[in-house]
């Protein structure tokens, strides 16, 4: 047994060199140890380390990928939780059931590699502690799985058959700095590298790039140890590192990325600089850049890949980087860690603000009311320290980054306040944020995560409750505010975004938000597909939480960063329609409009009959300007009309290419009409049925069996949904979720009691009551029926009876058609989902889908790919289409019932059956962001009330128009 007091000791590791910038592209050698290790899983932590001495015998061993997570690669499996520690609370202590992964690698040096100098062994992520060994000697161990660690090894090195053991624990005393919500997933996940240093070779340098908005003028100082030359030679610059030179530059922004190609010379090496002039400050209360106050359309970003975890490669940032640009997003939040280092190259380059966070949570304390806390706890402080040091000194020469974050939810203490001491003492260019303790007392921004749009309201306006402690009031009233935390993406929604965006915009002080979160960390599995907490049979997990993101884990965009894209669009096109007016308005920070080009089409029931260009002045940053659309064609007064304005890149970009598109509104002309139809034809009862023109009609029910050639069953009022995860969420008012309070009544359960089928010369009325068992509330519900003989008209009327004390899912019609019924056509709001909170994106026009398609794949299943605003439907099976208009409703088309929506865990639960399941409706409550934030907004809850809808139906041959005559 070796000694393990080194894995719940406190202290930072032993061995390790100081922290240092990452090292950027330099001339010196570096030679990557990433591939196939040799690799052995033991249950608990205190095996023989026989392994790392010099010679050992490894070939029984099995293989791994490095870098990489061992729990998936086939040995033991990933956990996840969001809280809790999947540990005893007893710090710094951890289990002796601690799974520990030893690996062996051996590796040549090239032949090239230089002689002399000294080689540094970089380690830039391990989950949670390693212990390392070269050529059978101990080099040392280290905590701080997000963050780099290194050991001079030169000496140690020979030239063929190096063998270097790394032993990782998975849990250690850092797991108690590391309770993110996340999986835990340990082992080398980040690269390893062997780093030439040369005599005379970079050991750290700082890059100062200030920009003087006033002058134009930006000023560099590069402090490098040891002394050298900075050039920069494309603004003449070439000066002795440790002197400033003040020339006049174009400034860095996330808009206008602009970055200068330098070199660090010193005796033994050349480091490419890439330099970007930007001046972050917090003044008169906001956040500004470069003089320009900023407004955060943000994400929160966690590492993420649905087979390699945390594993991130080089394309994979790069897709995430693009994909944000892409949808107008301007800032990331690198919660709950620094990222791979590369990732921050990538937003220097194309252009983010990032809040770059410490690798620090301590959540799990607060189920003992926070005793305990490592954060309070002074044994700690150098622990905390050395992350913070870590960060800073690895991050600091990014311009991308531009806010210092301590970490996330670990209560307040004096090891947050040594750890901002520290930062502002080494780097006092850049703000600090920390959302944990109101008070503020370390930060500079007021932080909040998923304060309601009334409370952020408030604090937009400075009139938020005081704190206790006048001074620290005074003080926290003073500081911009930022929602660090927003708008929680899981499963269908985030609803409310919109709103959001109002108050934000409203508001100087609000600076904007980060979403929760990017990407779902749904990861791979045989059996479901997509795993959530739960799936690799944990004891402790909180299931599919960790699917709360914009991205589906795949990477493919849900509805919700579609919608983001369109709420944060940094332009805004308004106006009247009808008076041809369009007011465009400049939302950039910095950037005017020249570098986009502006369409507008003019749109007749949905088909483009006319379109041009939109000539747009180079509208500065936070102007606007009133432009002329063109004499709209001669109106046809049944058509619906209206203008689609469409601003796109003018040029190809870094992240897009030229035509990508930035923004667009459409202006309403004129609504259209819906005519009436005649009725005219009287039912006729035939046995056990009844028809009325087209419909056949169940005599004893009242029930629809047909439309013409197009079978129908089981059709009926419908109020239930497959409740999503912000149904099920916990609301902070009422402690319950709006779901209980559904199933409580028993929404998904109620009965249908026909109370009577009347003809008449004018048509057929069905009067029904429906009601869940057990209590006296009711919808009577009344379906009036006519036809003119091609098509089918019905008005439902819904009158509530009883005391109603909860909003309804939703309230329409269910039908079922043969399964063939699968390919739609609509004329509506498209062509993704939209809920009354949500579909921002969603743009009117006509629009296709296959059934399938018509799926949106959340994780977990659930209510999902409703389309709105329909004006009309049409559903086929390619030869007899069934048409559905007559009014403004809701679609859903599903291959399952609503039921097996509603019992599925996974998508693979759910087995496309013999039926197709339309369901048309009148309203659906809205989606707000309960999973984690507020509820729906009072004006977008279904109440229940008196309620009138009215769809009409024909079936046709194929070859008619689409569009209802
Ligand atoms: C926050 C936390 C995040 C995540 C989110 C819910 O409290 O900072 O890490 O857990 O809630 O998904």
């Amino acid at each position: 047994m070796t000694d393990l007091a080194y894995l719940v000791d406190v202290s930072p590791g032993t061995g390790t060199l100081p922290p240092r910038a990452w090292p950027p592209a330099s001339d010196a050698a570096r030679l990557s140890l990433d591939g196939t290790w040799r690799f052995r899983l033991t249950p608990h932590a205190g095996a023989d380390t026989d392994f790392a001495a010099d010679g050992y015998d490894a070939t029984a061993w099995g293989e791994l990928r490095v870098p990489g997570h061992w729990v998936l690669q086939g040995h033991g499996a990933p956990a996840y939780t969001n809280v809790v520690y999947p540990f005893p609370l007893d710090p710094p202590f951890v289990p002796t059931e601690n799974p520990t992964g030893d690996h062996l690698h051996t590796f040549d040096l090239p032949q090239d590699w230089p002689a002399g100098g000294d080689t540094v062994l970089r380690f830039d992520g391990v989950e949670s502690c390693a212990r390392v060994w070269l050529n059978g000697t101990e080099l040392g161990e280290f905590k701080g799985s997000r963050l780099p660690h290194e050991f001079t090894v030169g000496p140690l090195l020979r030239e063929r058959a190096n063998v270097l053991a790394v032993r990782v624990h998975q849990w250690s005393s850092g797991s108690y700095l590391e309770d993110q919500d996340q999986w835990w997933l340990p082992g080398i996940f980040r690269d390893v590298t062997l780093l030439h240093r040369p005599a005379g070779a970079v050991r750290d340098h700082f890059v100062h790039a200030s920009y003087d908005h006033e002058r134009g003028e930006g000023t560099l100082r590069v402090d490098s140890e040891p002394a050298g030359r900075v050039l920069v030679p494309e603004l003449g610059i070439d000066i002795a590192a440790g002197e400033s030179a003040t020339v006049a530059v174009e400034p860095w922004s996330a808009e206008q990325p602009r970055l200068y190609e330098g070199e660090l010379v010193t005796s033994g090496e050349r480091v490419r600089l890439r330099v970007g002039f930007r001046t972050v400050r917090v003044e008169d209360g906001l956040i500004k850049a470069n003089g320009r106050p900023l407004l955060f359309k943000g994400v929160n970003r966690h590492e993420f890949h649905p087979e390699t975890g945390r594993t991130l490669d080089l394309e994979t940032m790069r897709a995430d980087v693009l994909l944000m640009k892409r949808h107008n997003i301007n800032a990331v939040r690198t919660s709950h860690y620094p990222p791979h280092p590369a990732f921050l190259d990538l937003c220097d380059e194309l252009g983010l603000w990032v809040i770059d966070e410490c690798d620090l949570e301590t959540h799990g304390f607060v189920h003992v009311e926070w005793r305990g806390n490592p954060v309070a706890d002074p044994r700690w402080t150098p622990a905390l320290l050395d992350r913070a040091e870590r960060m800073v000194e690895r991050d600091k020469n990014h311009p991308s980054v531009v806010i210092w974050s301590l970490g996330n939810e670990c209560g307040t203490g004096e090891g947050l306040t040594a750890m901002a001491a520290w930062i502002r003492d080494r780097d006092p260019s850049r703000p600090i944020h920390y959302e944990g303790d109101p008070s503020c007392a370390d930060t500079d921004f007021y932080s909040r995560m998923y304060a309601d749009h009334a409370e952020v309201e408030q604090i937009g306006r400075g009139t938020e409750e005081p704190l206790e402690d006048a001074e620290s009031d005074a003080r926290r009233r003073r500081l911009p505010f930022l929602q660090c935390e927003y708008a929680h993406a899981m499963g269908t929604g985030p609803g409310g975004l919109v709103e959001y965006q109002e108050l934000f915009e409203k508001y100087p002080r609000l600076q904007g938000g980060f979403v929760w979160e990017w990407i779902d960390h749904g990861l791979a599995h045989p059996e479901y597909g997509c795993a959530y907490g739960g799936d690799f049979g944990e004891e402790l997990h909180d299931g599919n939480f960790v699917c709360d993101g914009l991205l589906f884990p795949d990477r493919t965009p849900s509805p919700g960063l579609l919608d983001y894209k369109t709420v944060i669009q940094p332009v805004r096109m308004d106006g009247d329609g009808r008076e041809g007016l369009v007011r465009v308005r400049n939302l950039y920070d910095f950037a005017d409009l020249s570098h986009l080009e502006f369409t507008w089409s003019y749109e007749k029931d949905g088909v483009t009959v006319r379109e041009g260009v939109l000539d747009v002045p180079a509208v500065p940053a936070g102007g606007s300007v009133e432009v002329r659309l063109p004499a709209p064609p001669r109106r046809d007064p049944d058509a619906e009309t209206q203008w689609t304005l469409r601003a796109r890149l003018a040029k190809d970009t870094a992240w897009a290419e030229r035509g990508h598109l930035v923004a667009w509104a459409q202006l309403p002309v004129a609504w259209g009409m819906i005519p009436p139809i005649p009725g005219g034809r009287a039912p006729v009862r035939d046995g056990s049925r009844i028809t009325l023109g087209s419909g056949v009609f169940d005599a004893r029910t009242g029930a629809l069996l047909a439309v013409g050639e197009v079978p129908v069953h089981g059709f009926g009022l419908d109020v239930w949904r497959a409740p999503t995860d912000n149904d099920n969420g916990m609301s902070w008012v009422t402690g319950a979720s709006v779901a209980a309070s559904w199933r409580a009544l028993g929404l998904h359960r109620v009965q249908h009691r026909v109370e009577a089928v009347e003809s008449s010369p004018d048509g057929l009325t069905v009067r029904t009551r429906v009601a869940p068992a057990a209590v006296d509330v009711a919808l009577r519900v009344t379906y009036h029926w006519i036809s003119n003989g091609i098509r089918l008209a019905l008005r439902m009327d819904v009158e509530p009876e009883g005391d109603w004390q909860v909003p309804l899912p939703r309230l329409g019609i269910r039908l079922g058609l043969p399964a063939v019924y699968d390919r739609a056509t609509w004329f509506g709001a498209g062509p993704g989902e939209a809920y009354p909170d949500t579909g921002a994106a969603a743009m009117l026009g006509i629009w296709s889908a296959s059934v399938p398609e018509l799926q949106t794949p959340y994780v977990r299943p659930q209510e999902n790919g409703a389309r709105a605003e329909v004006r009309w439907l049409e559903l086929t099976d390619g030869t007899r289409p069934l048409l559905v208009d007559g009014g403004h409703f809701s679609f859903t088309a599903r291959p399952w019932s609503t039921q097996e929506l509603d019992a599925a865990a996974h998508r693979t639960d759910l087995v496309a059956g013999d039926t197709v399941w339309l369901h048309l409706d009148a309203r659906h409550h809205g989606i707000g962001s309960e999973s984690c934030g507020p509820g729906v907004l009072p004006d977008h809850r279904l109440k229940v009330r008196s309620e009138r809808f009215s769809v009409q139906f024909s079936a046709r041959d194929s070859g008619t128009p689409r569009r209802p005559a």
